[in-house]
């Protein structure tokens, strides 16, 4: 007997959609909230995530007291200018893109590497990086469940790391990898906002797929 293990087709279409409409948010409704039972889901779904080895190396730290807000705030604010510097010619433009809504999101989270990651070696001794591979499938998992919750959620990557672990007092073998932005947004762009501001723009399937090997540039 053959068992069809498919979704439902509108189950399916809910899930491509989901993929497809998901989006990196910067801008925020402010004063807007996220129920509590929403968070506790999205949290959920972030901790159902695949891991290597199971070793479920993400630790998921939520940002409520303001001061602490406007110090991360501050972090981003000094990697952005030092970014803007190594950007060279394109560092004007880039300071022109929005980056981040850390101060107008309603909730704000930080995810890190966990402590005591090195004695997980299951999948990770030639790939030690598989612990970030894990906790970005987490994070993922988090993005396309607020995304279904009709929230917008925004990855920020612009930090020092030690000093971002400092601020939290995180132990020394762990590490602050994201700061996400969540919350009730104003709309949903249909493309990348680094398109829309003529940044970067997004290369399709075709250049990104090969068979039996590498493929350069003109065989695609
Ligand atoms: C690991 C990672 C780090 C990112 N860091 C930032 C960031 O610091 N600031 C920012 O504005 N966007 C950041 N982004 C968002 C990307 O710019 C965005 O995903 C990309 O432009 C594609 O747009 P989309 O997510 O709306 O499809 C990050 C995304 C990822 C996956």
């Amino acid at each position: 007997m053959i068992v069809d293990h498919a979704f439902t087709a509108s189950e399916r279409q809910a899930v491509y959609r989901v993929i497809s409409e998901r989006r990196d948010m910067r801008r925020f409704l402010p004063g807007a909230t996220v129920p509590e039972e929403v968070l506790a889901r999205l949290l959920q779904a972030a901790h159902a995530a695949p891991s290597v080895g199971l070793m479920q190396p993400w630790r998921f730290i939520r940002i409520t007291d303001d001061r602490l807000r406007e110090r991360i705030h501050a972090l981003v604010d000094q990697e952005r200018a030092l970014t803007a510097r190594a950007l060279g010619p394109r560092g004007e433009e880039f300071l022109a893109l929005k980056v981040e809504g850390i101060l107008e999101c309603a909730e704000l989270l930080v995810v890190a590497l966990g402590e005591g990651r090195d004695a997980h070696i299951f999948g990770r001794r030639t790939l030690p990086q598989m612990d970030l591979a894990s906790v970005s499938c987490a994070i993922q998992n988090l993005w396309l469940a607020a995304r279904s919750e009709g929230l917008g959620m925004g990855w920020v990557s612009l930090f020092d790391p030690g000093a971002l672990a400092a601020l939290l007092n995180l132990p020394d073998d762990a590490e602050p990898v994201a700061i996400l932005c969540l919350g009730p947004v104003p709309e949903f762009p249909d493309r990348p906002a680094l398109e829309l501001d003529g940044w970067a723009f997004a290369r399709p399937l075709s250049e990104f797929v090969s068979e039996n090997g590498w493929a350069v540039a003109n065989d695609r």
